[in-house]
C-alpha cells in the first residue's frame, strides 16, 4: 500500500499533484510519501509488538538525511553500513544508542568513528574484523558491543547477487564455527559479546527461507548461553520482499513475518532487532520523468525517456521490473502501444523495460516508476555526466526539496586540473 493516487485524473503523491512538483524541480525526480515511510516503519513496530525490539532501518535503501529523520523522529534505529551512513544517521539526529554497524569490511577509522560518536553495537562479520575492533577499542579505553553475524548457508531465494545467506557468499562467519569464533571474542579485551546477528538476503518472497534461518539462530542462542555467553540481542537482518507489481505478487506481511519472529524466538527472552530497508523506503518512492521522444524503430517502438540507468540502475543491474504508469489518467480502456522504455545513456543497456504496453503517450508526457523508493537514488551516479537527480519528500499537501539537483558548475568544479597542465 501507497500512497501515490490519481485524483482528478492525474498522479499525487499524498495531497500533491506530480506535474506541481515537476514544474518546479524539472524531471527526472525521486519523491517520496511521509505517509507511506511511516505506515511502513508502524507494521513492523506492531508487528513486533509486545517483544522488545527495535526496528533499524537499512539507510544504505535510502539514505537521505530528511527520510532518516522522518523514521528516527518516530523512534526508528538505523542499519549503517560505512562511517558515511553513520554520519548521516547522526546528521538526523538519530542517538548512537540506536544505530547498528553492519557490513563485511569495516576500517579502523569507521570503528573509531562509531566507538568515540556512539553506537549500539558493532555485527562483526569475521576474526580479522573482531580482533581490529578489540585493537581500536583497547587504544580508546572503551569496550565495543558486538554481534557475530553467523552464516545459516540457507538459500534465500532471490537474485544471485542479493542473496547473502548461502555458504559460498561473502558474509557472516560460518553458523558451525560459531562456537570456536564466540569463545575467541569473549577473551579479546576491548569486546562485549551482547548477541547474534544474522541476514540471509534481500527481496525474499516467502517465509520459510527466514523460518529456517531464524531456527538455526535459536538452537545457537541456546548453544552459546549454555557455552558461558550473555546473549541478550538478536539482530535479525532485513530481507522481506515488495510487490514490484500491481498485479499477481503477493510477497508475505511484516505482519506474518513479526508471527514467524515470535514464534522461532520469542521464547528467548531476548531483545529482537530487524533491518528492513525495501519494505520501508520501496513503495514510499517513485522516480519521475518526462518523455522527451518517440521513436518508431524496426519493428518496435522506442520511449525515450530524460531518466536513464544513472538514475535508477536496478533493470539494468538486476534485471528489475518496475511499473511505468502515465501521470495523468488514462481513460478506462484506452488503447495502448508496446514500447521499449530507454534513457538517453549510450548503452544498451540502458533500458527500463522492453515490450511494455502503456497508453498512448506523447513528447513531453510524464512518467512515473513505482517502487523505486529503495536502492533507487541511492545507486544514482552521474554517468554521462547527468547530473545526480534530486530528491523530493511529500508530507500531506507539502513538499520540499531535499536533495537539489546539482548544476553544471558545480559538477565540473569538482574536477581539478593538475599544475602541470
Ligand atoms: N541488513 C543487511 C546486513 C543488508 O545487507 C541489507 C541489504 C539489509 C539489511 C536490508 O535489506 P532489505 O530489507 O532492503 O531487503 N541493491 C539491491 C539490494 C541490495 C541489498 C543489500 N543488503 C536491489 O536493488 O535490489
Amino acid at each position: 500500500m501507497d500512497h501515490f493516487l490519481y485524483k482528478n485524473g492525474t498522479l499525487h503523491a499524498e495531497g500533491v499533484p506530480i506535474p506541481e512538483i515537476a514544474a518546479q524541480v524539472g524531471t527526472p525526480f525521486y519523491v517520496y510519501s511521509t505517509a507511506t515511510l511511516t505506515r511502513h516503519y508502524t507494521l513492523f513496530t506492531e508487528a513486533l509488538s509486545p517483544l522488545p525490539h527495535l526496528v533499524c532501518f537499512a539507510i544504505k535503501s535510502l539514505s537521505n538525511v530528511a527520510v532518516l529523520k522522518t523514521l528516527g523522529n518516530l523512534g526508528a534505529g538505523m542499519d549503517v553500513v560505512s562511517g558515511g551512513e553513520y554520519l548521516r544517521a547522526k546528521a538526523a539526529g538519530v542517538p548512537g544508542e540506536r544505530i547498528v554497524f553492519s557490513g563485511v569490511g569495516k576500517t579502523r577509522e569507521e570503528m573509531r568513528l562509531a566507538l568515540t560518536g556512539g553506537i549500539r553495537q558493532f555485527n562483526v562479520e569475521s576474526e580479522p574484523e573482531m580482533r581490529a575492533l578489540s585493537e581500536v577499542a583497547t587504544s580508546l579505553g572503551v569496550t565495543a558491543p558486538i554481534t557475530i553475524r553467523v552464516n545459516p548457508d540457507v538459500d534465500a531465494r532471490t537474485h544471485e547477487k542479493i542473496a547473502t545467506g548461502k555458504k559460498e557468499n561473502k558474509f557472516g562467519i560460518p553458523i558451525a564455527r560459531a562456537s570456536e569464533v564466540y569463545a575467541e571474542a569473549a577473551r579479546l579485551p576491548g569486546l562485549q559479546v551482547v548477541g547474534i546477528d544474522v541476514h540471509i538476503g534481500s527481496q525474499l518472497t516467502e517465509l520459510e527461507p527466514f523460518e529456517q534461518a531464524y531456527l538455526k539462530v535459536a538452537d545457537l542462542t541456546r548453544r552459546l548461553r549454555s557455552e558461558g555467553h550473555a546473549i541478550t540481542r538478536l539482530d535479525l537482518g532485513g530481507g522481506l520482499g515488495i510487490p514490484y507489481t500491481r498485479s499477481n505478487e503477493a510477497p508475505p506481511l511484516p505482519t506474518d513475518y513479526g508471527a514467524l519472529i515470535k514464534r522461532t524466538v520469542g521464547d528467548l527472552g531476548c531483545e529482537v532487532e530487524i533491518e528492513p530497508g525495501r519494505l520501508i523506503s520501496g513503495n514510499a518512492g517513485l522516480l519521475v520523468a518526462s518523455v522527451i521522444y518517440i521513436k518508431n524503430g524496426e519493428g518496435r517502438d522506442f520511449l525515450i525517456l530524460d531518466a536513464a540507468m544513472n538514475d535508477l540502475v536496478r533493470p539494468s543491474m538486476y534485471g528489475a521490473h518496475h511499473d511505468i504508469v502515465p501521470v495523468a489518467e488514462p481513460p478506462i480502456a484506452a488503447p495502448t502501444q508496446e514500447f521499449d522504455v530507454v534513457g538517453p545513456v549510450c548503452e544498451t543497456g540502458d533500458t527500463f523495460a522492453k515490450g511494455r504496453d502503456l497508453p498512448l503517450l506523447a513528447e513531453g508526457d510524464l512518467v512515473a516508476f513505482r517502487s523505486a523508493g529503495a536502492y533507487g537514488a541511492v545507486m544514482a551516479s552521474e554517468y554521462n555526466t547527468r547530473p545526480l537527480v534530486p530528491e523530493v519528500l511529500v508530507n500531506g499537501d507539502h513538499f520540499a526539496v531535499i536533495r537539489g539537483r546539482p548544476s553544471f558548475d558545480e559538477i565540473l568544479n569538482r574536477d581539478t586540473i593538475p599544475a602541470w597542465l
